[in-house]
């Protein structure tokens, strides 16, 4: 058996144009094999394409998602005042940042990682927010505001699944189900005195993070009327949290939602400031399959062949970058030649993936290189020490170094 891709023809017309190449084929032959490498301008389209996007409100860069400190500082000045920092997911990863110049920092995620709060606290403390939804984590963070004579930034994050049942349409990340729950913790939160909440998140993973048309027609249909019938708990439940907050006195100074999946919804809420953003400048394969998002896929991987067992199959080497999470077909390397296959008895192997050449017109040989993407954006990063920025003749501008190139790894 072998797994195909289909693609849109707007996709199968902007590979085509990278396929026939010549610049870009001599290029990847100058790298080293494998290798990861960014299209500078299909890069600065996603950027102005997602500023222009957000209709007004702020985008907060995910990290994770991009996990490349040149990246990161390369969009932040493009986006200019439309961006509000970096949400991160670790706090020394959150301390990379800051030590690297970036000056709004919110960490997506709770930390309960004492000595790196410490850190942050001490040197940071008014470019920094921390991430709860539980009294142990706001409990930790006040004990070490108390040592350091310091008020904490907290942001409380809201849960936005919905329970169907026993089925959950969503995450399980935050305890903050419901605004009972909410309530109750913020009251608790008020009676601190080291701790001061300046955020609320709301990310409505099931709307941003579930493609629209991934699946087959029935599967697709469904999971867009359970994007609608989640939309309702979302907009009811941020608003009253807004509400609740005015109404104790709390002046927030954001209200963050959203992911690129998400950004048509989000953006009309009034109370929402600003959308976390992150795969979108990459567009990883995933993201082909949301409606309204024409993103132009910006960063690839190319591997080696190295062998022909056969006329029609040929072995490349390395491949294996599987995307995490629930396992599926749609997690393996897309290859961006939809005449080129994966034999789905091997898939992306370790160091070694074979592929089923469809056409014998396009004849890979030894020694050519046969480009990917990746199903997740920044998880690619984790795979390479440098991503090769490309000017508009596909020539090498920059080696930017990902997170692991830098010796940092945060997950
Ligand atoms: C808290 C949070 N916000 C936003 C996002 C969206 O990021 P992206 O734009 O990369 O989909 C994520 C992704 O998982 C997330 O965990």
């Amino acid at each position: 058996m072998i797994a195909f891709r289909k693609q849109s023809d707007k996709l199968k017309n902007l590979f085509k144009q990278l396929l026939q190449s010549k610049n870009l084929t001599s290029t990847l032959n100058e790298l080293e094999a494998p290798s990861a490498f960014l299209i500078k301008s299909h890069l600065d389209y996603n950027i102005h394409l997602i500023r222009e996007k957000v209709e007004g409100k702020k985008i907060r860069i995910a990290s994770k998602s991009v996990r490349n400190i040149s990246v990161i500082k390369y969009v932040t000045k493009r986006l200019g005042d439309t961006c509000s920092g970096v949400m991160a997911y670790h706090p020394r990863e959150a301390l990379f940042l800051l030590q690297n110049g970036i000056r709004d920092v919110l960490l997506g995620y709770p930390c309960y990682h004492p000595e790196d709060c410490e850190s942050l606290i001490r040197d940071y403390n008014e470019k920094v927010t921390f991430m709860v939804d539980t009294l142990e984590h706001v409990e930790l963070l006040d004990s070490i505001g108390v040592a350091y004579g310091k008020k904490v930034r907290i942001c409380l994050d809201i849960d936005m699944s919905i329970d169907i049942g026993n089925f959950r349409f969503g995450v399980f990340r935050s305890s903050l189900m419901n605004i009972d729950s909410f309530t109750d913790l913020l009251e608790k939160i008020l009676s601190f005195n080291s701790v001061r909440i300046v955020g609320i998140m709301g990310y409505e993973a099931q709307v941003a993070g579930i493609p629209d048309l991934l699946y087959n027609g029935a599967k697709n249909l469904i999971i867009s009327l359970l994007k609608k019938r989640s939309m309702r708990k979302i907009i009811s439940f941020r608003k009253k949290v807004c509400e609740i907050l005015q109404h104790k006195g709390v002046d927030l100074e954001f209200f963050n939602a959203g992911g690129t999946g998400s950004i048509d919804s989000s953006k009309k809420e009034e109370w929402v400031t600003e959308i976390t953003v992150g795969s979108g400048f990459y567009d990883s394969y995933l993201f082909d399959f949301y409606k309204n998002l024409p993103v132009k896929p910006s960063l690839f991987f190319n591997l080696l062949i190295v062998r022909k067992p056969r006329h029609d199959i040929a072995t490349l080497h390395g491949g294996g970058y599987v995307a995490s999470g629930a396992i599926g077909l749609e997690k393996v390397p897309a290859p961006i030649d939809e005449k080129v296959g994966l034999l789905s008895n091997e898939l992306a192997g370790e160091v070694q993936t074979p592929i089923k050449l469809l056409s014998d017109k396009h004849s890979y040989k030894i020694g050519d290189r046969v480009i990917f993407r990746h199903a997740k954006a920044g998880e690619l990063c984790e795979h390479f020490n440098h991503v090769y920025l490309l000017d508009q003749e596909y020539k090498p501008l920059h080696k930017w170094k990902t997170y692991r190139g830098e010796g940092q790894i945060f997950v």
